[in-house]
């Protein structure tokens, strides 16, 4: 299904009692494709997920997911999605191998075959090291990780990803970005949030600015970084111990972390007083970063 559109939404609106959240939403997602809503909280891109997912129904819209109606086929829409939330809901008690197991299994697989995809995408998600140990040992990165791979069980032809690298730290965001990429080039067409220009940047080819439940912009990634114009602060760190520290205290602010390099990456928008306070926060006694560049 390369040429169709994985999918079409017209006129998507949803009120929570007299809040309206939703106004209006347009979409087009061509099949095999990666597209990137972009937004700040509270904007609206979950409240669109869960419709597009069929987990929240719409007062108004014509929509179509995977080439099925959403008012008329919502069984089949099921079968050809799958949903990897803001919070992640796994079993801690179970290993990561036997999560995937069980979700084979609820997927009707037999046992060999669950077995054998679950070492699949262990293998796919950089999980099989950790395939034995119980869920609660896992970091948040490993958790976000093994709950997409659960989701893909089922090898759903579009991919529902609500905020994906939320709260994790540089090396776990680039592990999901590689495994965003991987599913993209398998053929599937992956819908995700972020709250990160950045984010839609490296991963996608169409992106759709939500704010305040309507769309406020669209198109490429390069199209929309020229009119934010926000700007890069690159940072040459002294020592790799200053690496580690300078990561730390970033967190998911740090754009890239390149440890062979001791280079950072952050956002900023240029100006010197969000610049000096990044810094400070950082480096407070100025020893940790030994340049800094606007780029
Ligand atoms: N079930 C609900 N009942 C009432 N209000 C809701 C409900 N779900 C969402 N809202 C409201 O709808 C608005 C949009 O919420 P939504 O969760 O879609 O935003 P979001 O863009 O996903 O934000 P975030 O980036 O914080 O996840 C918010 O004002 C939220 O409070
Ligand atoms: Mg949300």
């Amino acid at each position: 299904m390369n040429h169709e559109l994985a999918i079409r939404a017209r006129g998507i609106r949803k009120s929570f009692a007299e809040l309206e959240v939703l106004r209006g939403i347009d979409l087009d997602v061509p099949a095999g494709s990666v597209f990137a809503l972009l937004g700040p909280n509270g904007a609206g891109k979950t409240t669109i997920v869960r419709i597009l997912a069929t987990l929240t129904s719409a007062d108004a819209g014509d929509i179509t997911v995977a080439g099925f109606g959403l008012a008329t086929q919502v069984h089949r829409v099921r079968r050809s999605i799958s949903l990897t939330g803001q919070s992640v809901a796994l079993d801690d008690l179970l290993t990561g191998a036997e999560t995937l197991q069980m979700m084979g299994r609820l997927w009707g697989l037999s046992n060999q075959d669950a077995r054998r995809r679950s070492r699949e995408l262990l293998e796919q998600f950089d999980l099989t090291g950790a395939a034995r140990r119980q869920v609660r040992h896992y970091s948040g990165g490993m958790r976000r990780r093994l709950d997409l791979a659960a989701s893909l069980v089922g090898r759903p032809a579009v991919i529902f990803l609500d905020e994906p690298t939320t709260g994790l730290d540089v090396r776990s965001r680039q592990t999901m970005w590689d495994a965003v990429r991987q599913l993209a080039s398998g053929g599937a067409t992956i819908f995700l949030t972020t709250q990160y220009l950045e984010e839609a940047d490296q991963l996608a080819e169409q992106v759709v600015i939500l704010d305040g439940g309507a769309i406020a912009g669209a198109g490429t990634p390069t199209e929309l970084k020229a009119r934010v114009g926000g700007q890069r602060l690159q940072l040459v760190l002294a020592t790799p111990a200053a690496f580690d520290d300078v990561c730390g205290r970033l967190g998911g602010r740090a754009l890239s972390a390149d440890r062979e390099t001791l280079t950072i990456e952050a956002d900023t928008d240029g100006g010197a007083g969000q610049v000096r306070s990044l810094l400070d926060q950082i480096d407070p006694d100025r020893r940790l970063v030994q340049r800094s560049q606007l780029g």
